[in-house]
């Protein structure tokens, strides 16, 4: 039997690579244009580093973790996200120390053991964006107008922005009670899942999708209406700037978000076009978590965009590899000389390239027409005599003889110019 790739994971074909390299090139280019750096952490961390940074109740750490028992007795997980790696990087490092406003993003695949459908994988991919040291709503602003211009930058118009905010450890405490409170009569009859969350973490019951508990949710408290006046004027101002910015939004109280460590915004870009799998990103503030990880008290927010979801909505360009030069040498002495040009062309930055299996004539034409080649340089018996290539302009239809000592400069100038 052949082995296939594990389920939920899957190959990222030549044909699909140039939309990837896009949306990454655009990536490193916008936000080095918001003052982000690049960061780069490990794929697996101690496993209680996303137990107390996601939380345990969230539904990533408690059922969708790769978790493994390391040699030495250890406890591993390969990250589901990249903000809990960032954060422990940070504290670590002490980055924060000579930049107490910190702008750092990452790119990379993260797992979780999801159940694989359309834009849902066990191994995905995130750009991520992460501002510390900002307590300003200006930021909260200037970080969803980013994950926007992200977007944007990506070709994809198509999609709207989700906005809540869900307090802090000042008012929240006191609304989950609320929650809580309201839950007891009417939990019995909702879902399993959130008869288990009505008590333990009440907030991941706004989260349920379940067609006949929506009756009830709709019902329940909502966040926004208990916000303490220092959250409320937070949300007030970040919606104020987002409205100045001309960006449309949604509020929605619902939108708590599957991971616990969020406070104040919360938001989500949305496509319609992604079908049930709809959100394209994530993210909010996370004011607590570095000092929960054991740094300094320090705030941060950002979010993370899905690159295969980017990728589906994303304009296909079909990047084919780069033929400036095809070679095709026809007597024997001249593959010599064709393998010594092919890497003069090489070096010099043009693509160049031949078919080292010597098929005919017409079948290597044939190639150099499916790659799209600018020149062929041609060499037979006849060229071997004269000294010199046959070089055929592919786009005017000219050919010529060019003499071997000057055929890498002519073609350099003729295929830059
Ligand atoms: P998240 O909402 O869990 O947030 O994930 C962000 C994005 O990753 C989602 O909107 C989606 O596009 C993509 N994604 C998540 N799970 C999958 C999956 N199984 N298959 C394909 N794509 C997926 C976070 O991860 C937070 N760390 C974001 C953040 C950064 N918040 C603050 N800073």
């Amino acid at each position: 039997m052949t082995i296939q790739a594990v389920r939920g994971t899957r190959d990222i074909l030549p044909e699909e690579i140039a939309a990837w390299h896009r949306i990454e090139a655009a990536a490193r280019d916008l936000f080095a244009r918001y003052g982000y750096r690049e960061i780069r952490t490990p794929v697996f961390e101690e496993t209680e580093l996303f137990a107390r940074g996601i939380g345990a109740e969230t539904d990533i750490v408690s059922k969708e973790m790769y978790t493994f028992a390391d040699r030495d007795g250890g406890s591993l997980t390969l990250r589901p996200e990249a903000t809990a790696g960032i954060v422990r990087a940070v504290i670590e490092h002490n980055l924060m120390n000579t930049d107490p406003a910190l702008k750092v993003y990452a790119l990379g695949p993260m797992f979780r053991r999801e159940r694989p459908q359309k834009g849902r994988y066990r191994q995905f991919h995130q750009v991520d964006v992460e501002a510390f040291g900002f307590t300003s709503p200006t930021i909260d602003a200037e970080v969803i107008e980013l994950a926007l211009a992200y977007l944007d930058a990506c070709g994809v118009r198509e999609h709207e922005l989700v906005l809540n905010s869900v307090g802090d450890r000042h008012c929240r405490p006191a609304y989950v009670e609320r929650l809580r409170a309201a839950l007891r009569d009417s939990a019995s009859s909702m879902c399993a899942d959130c008869q288990r969350r009505a008590d333990t973490n009440p907030l991941r019951v706004l989260d349920c999708k379940v067609e006949e508990d929506q009756g009830v949710i709709d019902a329940l408290p909502r966040i926004t209406d208990h916000l303490c006046s220092p959250c409320a004027e937070h949300f007030a101002e970040v919606r104020r700037q987002l409205e100045l910015l001309a960006i449309p939004y949604r509020t929605s109280h619902r939108l708590v978000r599957g991971l616990d460590y969020y406070v104040r915004t919360t938001f989500e870009v949305t496509s319609t076009a992604l079908g049930a799998q709809s959100s394209i990103l994530g993210g909010g503030r996370y004011d607590g978590l570095v000092k929960d990880l054991g740094g300094p008290e320090a705030a941060g927010i950002g979010f993370a965009v899905g690159l295969e979801r980017l990728a589906l909505l994303a304009p296909a360009g079909v990047r084919a590899p780069r033929c400036d030069v095809f070679l095709v040498p026809l007597a024997k002495a001249a593959l010599d000389r064709a393998l010594r040009l092919q890497r003069e062309l090489r070096r010099a930055g043009l693509g160049a390239m031949l078919d080292p299996e010597g098929r005919s004539v017409k079948s290597r034409m044939k190639q150099a027409d499916k790659l799209g080649a600018r020149f062929v340089a041609i060499m037979g018996d006849d060229e071997i005599a004269r000294g010199a290539w046959t070089v055929r302009d592919m786009v005017r239809s000219e050919q010529q003889d060019v003499p071997e000592d000057g055929v890498l400069d002519h073609l350099k100038e003729k295929a830059n110019g």
